[in-house]
Parts: structure tokens; sequence; C-alpha cells
């Protein structure tokens, strides 16, 4: 099994797993490699391209990653970015400079005007914006290149010589503010390169699959199945490579969504694995009765969990692997520093420190969430597992406001359901990425038939977001909402009123607690 193959050679830029994930949605093997990678050994990878990404350094800086000038030798295209663009530049025989503050420095989004007769550029717009982010500049291009991008700013934000196959940009192309980004960088596969679109996701997963068998042998491998679209995907990709070696734990703590539980379980019912389903639920409601603090609701889910996991691990006896189902934004994440805590995010799965074993399987790091769930229904889970919207650790728990009971929480249950049930209905659900019904602890006087009601407010939230650090609320139509609303004060007994959130994060979090 053998494919064209594309070469992303990091040089330290914050964007070097996404320009991967661009050339793979174009079809298109590749893999990242450090620059320090020496010559022969991509050389024997056989590439049909290179890509240089971006880095913090400035070419003429004393420690800057520099490449073996005989890369330009080998007759493979080169598609150098921001720096990667400047170190072809520098290699060559151009010049690269500090830009003079207000001149070529720039940053951001910039209008920028092509020549579309460059392969780069081919049946693209001669204008649009791009994602700037750099401090140098390129005084002389080096022999040989033409000029084929500028700003008003920079004469020189791309740079081709088609004939050897080498182009550059100054800008980020594999970031969405770069209209047409990608479209650049599929005419370089293939209009330069001549990729001919041979990798799917259906060869990832076979390849993770071998990998995995070769890494596990014959060990014992140990998951926390939360029912989550990543710990999911990961569990069935465990499933596929090393069946009854795979035990999934599963615990169910009482604070899923309606049916959830019975959905997940059924999801794993075509694997012959050790599926093991801990029904918790008693046991966290009592752990949490008459706590309304949500820091200390989350602290004792955490724990909880973490107790009961660990307890069923030592029923399995030694284990060799435990997995996980980290995906490439969670790596990026946790290395952002230390960031103040708005809320301690559990995140039910990740427990090394309390289950003895040799080592930790993350078979989804280097992916982005949409092909987490492209590899789950490649895999054969069913679509409502692999589409579900983002659901916290804790559950339920955050979203019945104050002290829970098992009362309050079925309440929710239903009432969540009807919101997005009608949510779906009306195809909203593909313009809101996040959406949910809150049972807050106000109650307020109603009137039903000709009695007196004394419920609680229901309180719907949905939001539009990218990367659920920031978000806008979204707008449902009236009609939509009313119908959710009528649904549910009709059908839900102890909701008597409905109220729709209209606060975007921040000031407000996406969640209530
Ligand atoms: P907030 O409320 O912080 O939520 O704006 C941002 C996103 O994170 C989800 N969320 C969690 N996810 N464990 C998780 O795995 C948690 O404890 C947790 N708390 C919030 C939230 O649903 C939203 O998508």
């Amino acid at each position: 099994m053998s494919h064209q193959t594309v070469i992303v050679l990091d040089f330290g830029g914050q964007y070097n797993q996404l320009i991967a994930r661009r050339v793979r949605e174009c079809g298109v093997y590749c893999e990242v490699k450090p620059y320090t990678t020496p010559l022969e050994q991509l050389k024997a990878m056989e590439p049909i391209g290179f890509i240089f990404t971006g880095g913090p350094n400035s070419v003429y800086d004393e420690k800057a990653p520099h490449v073996d000038p005989a890369i330009f030798e080998l007759g493979v295209p080169v598609l150098g970015i921001c720096y990667g663009c400047q170190l072809m530049a520098h290699t060559l025989g151009g010049q690269v400079t500090a830009a003079q503050e207000d001149t070529a420095r720039e940053y951001g989004k910039t209008e920028t005007y092509y020549d579309t007769t460059c392969k780069l550029f081919k049946g693209l717009p001669q204008q649009g914006i791009s994602w700037m982010s750099h401090g140098d500049y390129m005084a002389k291009v080096p022999e040989g290149f033409a000029l084929t991008a500028h700003t008003d700013a920079c004469p020189n934000v791309a740079i081709a010589d088609e004939k050897r196959g080498f182009y550059g940009v100054q800008y980020h192309p594999e970031v969405n503010h770069t209209q047409h980004g990608v479209d650049m960088i599929r005419n370089f596969l293939y209009e330069v390169c001549g990729a001919t679109g041979d990798w799917t996701m259906g060869d990832y997963k076979n390849t993770a699959i071998r990998d995995i068998r070769e890494k596990v042998g014959d060990g014992k491998v140990l998951l926390a199945l939360s029912g989550g679209v990543d710990s999911s995907v990961a569990a069935a990709l465990l499933a596929e490579a090393v069946g009854k070696q795979l035990t999934c734990v599963f615990v169910d703590h009482g604070l899923m969504r309606k049916n959830e539980g019975d959905e997940v379980e059924a999801a794993f019912a075509r694997w012959d694995i050790n599926f093991v389903r801990v029904d918790a639920e008693a046991r966290f409601l009592l752990k949490l009765a008459g706590e309304a603090e949500p820091e200390r609701k989350r602290k004792i889910i955490g724990e909880e969990f973490i107790r009961v996991f660990e307890e069923e691990a030592k029923k399995i006896g030694r284990v060799d692997y435990l997995v996980q189902g980290t995906i490439y934004p969670d790596v990026i994440e946790s290395g952002a520093g230390d960031a103040a805590v708005i809320k301690s995010h559990h995140n039910v799965g990740g427990l090394p420190d309390y289950v003895d074993f040799k080592e930790i399987i993350e078979p989804l790091r280097l992916l982005f969430k949409d092909e987490v769930r492209q590899l789950g229904r490649e895999l054969g889970l069913p679509k409502y597992l692999v589409m579900r919207q983002p659901f916290p650790g804790p559950g339920l728990a955050i979203r019945v406001i104050g002290d829970l009971t098992k009362e309050k929480l079925d309440t929710l249950r239903d009432a969540d359901a009807i919101y997005r049930e009608e949510i779906a209905a009306a195809g909203e659900d593909k313009n809101i990425n996040q959406y949910f019904a809150v049972l807050t602890n106000t109650r307020s006087v109603g009137v039903m038939g000709d009695g007196r009601t004394y419920d609680y407010t229901l309180a719907l939230r949905a939001v539009t977001t990218s990367d659920f650090m920031t978000a806008d609320w979204a707008r449902i139509p009236y009609d939509v909402l009313d119908r959710i609303s009528t649904r549910i004060v009709n059908e839900v007994k102890g909701i008597n009123r409905i109220v729709y959130d209209i606060t975007s994060k921040p000031p407000a979090t996406i969640e209530w607690e």
C-alpha cells in the first residue's frame, strides 16, 4: 500500500498540523517531519512535494533553522510558507531583511493581488484577502523567480520559479482567513506536484489499525468511554484493531441526555469486545445530593468518575495500554500556558494517575474534529454518535442550576429532547454549533387551564461558534422558538415558563455553570 507522499517540513510554526490537515483534505497523503530530518531519510520517502512551514525565527538569526541546500536539487517541487518562503529565498541566493516599521511588515487580513497565470493561483480570483503574519521582507528574490502576488504595502508577497516548481508565499494559505487558501494548496499539489488524489480516510483507518496492532501485540487495552465523539471513535478504532483485547468501561453517571446511555451501548454492539457499562447513577446522585455550587459539583463528578473507573480497572487486572481520545486541538490547548481557570473542565477519559499501565495510546492525536467524525463514519459508527454536538463531562449536572435531584434531571432530559427534536426538524441544527436546555432554579407563577401553577423556568441556549472560545447566540426563528416553547410547557410536567438566552461569550460562557 503505497501512496503519493507530501512532506511538510516543520520549522516550528503554529499551523504545521493545519497544513498537514489541508493536504489530507485535498486527498493526498502527507507526513510532518522536523526540519532536522536528514535529507537521505526524506529522499527515501520519495515525496512528490515539500511544503516548508512557517516558524518563529528570522532567517538571519544565528540559531535560525536551515535546510540542506541539496533539497533544492532533488527535482521535487517546494512550497514555502512564510518562514519557509523566506528560507527558500535566502538559501537560493535572495535577500531577506527585517521590514521597516509600517512598510512591508504585515499582520492580519490583507487585501492581496494575484497573478493568475501562475500555477499556484490558476483558476482563482485575481484579488482576495490573505492572512499575513511576518515581520521580514524579501528585499531581493533569487534568480529565476518571478513575483506573483503583491499587496498595497509589499511588492513581493508570492514568488515562483515555475521551471523548477518552487513557490513561496508570505501569507498563510492554510488558515481560513485566507480566501481560496486551500485552493492554492490544492493547485500546488495537483498542478505542480502531479498529485492524483490517491489518499482517503479509509486509508487512514487501515494504516491506524495496522499501527495499533503492531504496537499492542497481544497486550491488554483499556479505554474509558464517555459517549462523546472522540472517545467513541477511539474505541471503535481499537475495537476494529484488537477486538477482545480491548475493554471499554462506560461509566453511566446518570447525567446523560435522554436515551444516550442506551445509544452508546447499542453503537458498540457490533464489535466483539469487553464492553462494561457501569450503572453508577445512584452513586453519583448520592455524592451530589444537596450540592449547589458549580465548581464543587464538577469536582465531585470528576472524583467519583475516577473512583468508579478505578474499581472497574482493578477487576480487569493487568492492563498494558490505556487509550485516550485526545485530538489535535486538545494538544494545542493543553500547551497554551497558564490562562485563568474559568471552569475546571473535566474530560471523562484521561486517568493515567489512577490506573497501572505501561503506556498511553492516543490514536486521534493528529486529527481535527471533523476528521475524527469522518473516521468514525468510516468505522461504521452511527451518524447520531459521530455528529453529536459537544457535551460536557459533568453532563446535565451543570445544566440543572443549583442542587440536583433525579426528578429535576428527568424533567430537563424530557425538555431538552423536545428542544433538540424541534431544532433538527426545522433544519436549524446545521446553523447552530451547540444547543441545549438548562433547568433554572427559578420558579414563577403561571396559569394552566383554570389553575395556578408555580413551576420551574427552562432556559434555551443555542450558540454559533467555530472554536467554542468565543460564541454568539444563535438567531433561531421566532416560529421555531414558539413551537419549542408550546411543546415543552404542554408536554413536560414541572415547567411553566421558557426563556431564550441572548448573551454571547464573552461575557457569558456557553454553559450556565
Ligand atoms: P463554556 O461553558 O466554558 O464551554 O463556554 C465551552 C465548551 O466546553 C464545553 N464544556 C465542557 N467540556 N468538560 C468538557 O469536556 C467540561 O467540564 C466542560 N464544561 C464545558 C461546553 O459544553 C462548550 O462546548
